[in-house]
């Protein structure tokens, strides 16, 4: 069971990674999986989505930690998520969303 507030910013975003981390290499392909099992598709589509937008948090959180890490603010350009599908990214959205092909318009500045 993970514990947050009582520990560094880097330990912090150590647990974080390790959850996400967690979610894209086991919960989320299982739920996939047993969606398509039971015929689900919109589910099927739903943790396929969930689970593309989980390995963008495990890249942004391994390179928060980064800069926490070399006692520097972290590089983070401004991030951007799919308000279609939650496809999280930096900088200038593609013209077409990588995961749910929805136009670059629906890409929503989130931070940065
Ligand atoms: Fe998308």
């Amino acid at each position: 069971m993970a514990a947050f507030g009582s520990k560094t910013t880097s330990e912090d975003l150590q647990i974080g990674i390790d959850g996400e981390t967690f979610e894209v290499e086991e919960m989320y392909p299982a739920y996939r999986d047993v969606a398509k099992m039971q015929k689900e598709y919109a589910a099927e589509v739903t943790f396929r989505f969930a689970w593309e937008a989980e390995k963008t948090h495990v890249e942004l959180f391994k390179k928060a930690k980064a800069g926490i890490d070399e006692e520097r603010d972290p590089d983070l350009g401004p991030i951007r998520v799919c308000e279609v599908c939650g496809y999280t990214m930096e900088g200038e959205p593609p013209e077409k969303c990588p995961v749910c092909k929805a136009k670059k318009e629906r890409f929503k500045i989130y931070a940065g």
